[in-house]
């Protein structure tokens, strides 16, 4: 047991993919996963570990925001051994090309600060997806037909944001989306030697206000559980 995860030692895969939603871990652990069993619900964050085609699995909860990401993703991967870790989650689309429903694989994420930034102070250090699972991500959303970008995007630190111009200067200079985890989840997987990568669908256009109806946003997050676990045991 962790101060945030109640699992026992052995009850969390080496494989870990993390929505930022709790009861999306758990309608994804119930839908994809092979007995799903639940691991962790302290504060309501709840963790599921199964198996996938023979391959053990835990999907576990982020919480919104990096602070939130860190936590969690620090204890999975310093306490329990997570090796190989994929944020599954929203984006807000920042180029005309980037349409609703597109699927984003985060090359790199730029970041105004994270709560490892303490550590870079004045370096602009660049968090980075690991390659091997960015190609099999790519291979695997590919094989599905879906529309996807590779490339840079923006993790901010908030959802309502009092700084416009910040975003103008990621479209300027070809930032594909925004949301709030990612560089941070990059950041932490660096430092312990770990395996990363963010799959991301766009629920919402910045440039458009155009916004994904309920309904799509499931069958998104369907497609993007499946992109992460064809990329972690490809
Ligand atoms: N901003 C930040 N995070 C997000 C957004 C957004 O517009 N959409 C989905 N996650």
């Amino acid at each position: 047991m962790t101060v945030h995860i109640g699992a026992q030692p052995g009850d969390i895969a080496e494989t870990v993919l993390m929505p930022g939603d709790p009861l999306r871990a758990k309608w994804a652990a119930e839908k994809f996963l092979d007995d799903p069993v639940c691991v962790n619900e302290v504060r309501g964050m709840l963790g599921f570990t199964g198996t996938w085609k023979g391959n053990r699995v835990t999907i576990h909860g982020s919480g919104m925001g990096m602070p939130s990401l860190s936590i969690y993703a620090n204890e999975l991967i310093r306490d329990y051994g997570a090796k190989t870790l994929i944020r599954i989650g929203s984006c807000g689309a920042m180029q005309s090309h980037v349409k609703l429903r597109d699927v984003i694989l985060a090359m790199t994420s730029s970041t105004l600060s994270t709560p490892s930034s303490g550590i870079f102070r004045e370096l602009n250090y660049a968090p980075c997806a690991d390659y091997g699972l960015l190609q099999a991500a790519y291979t695997a959303a590919d094989g599905m037909g879906a529309a996807i970008h590779v490339g840079g995007i923006y993790s901010s630190d908030v959802f309502y944001d009092e700084r416009p111009d910040l975003n103008e200067q990621m479209v300027r200079h070809g930032v594909l989306a925004v949301e709030m985890e990612a560089a941070e989840l990059y950041t932490l997987a660096a430092r312990h030697g770990c395996r990363a990568l963010a799959v991301l669908t766009v629920s919402d256009h910045l440039l458009t206000e155009e916004a994904l109806p309920s309904e799509d946003r499931q069958s998104s997050f369907s497609d993007m559980v499946e992109i992460a676990l064809e990329a972690a045991f490809a």
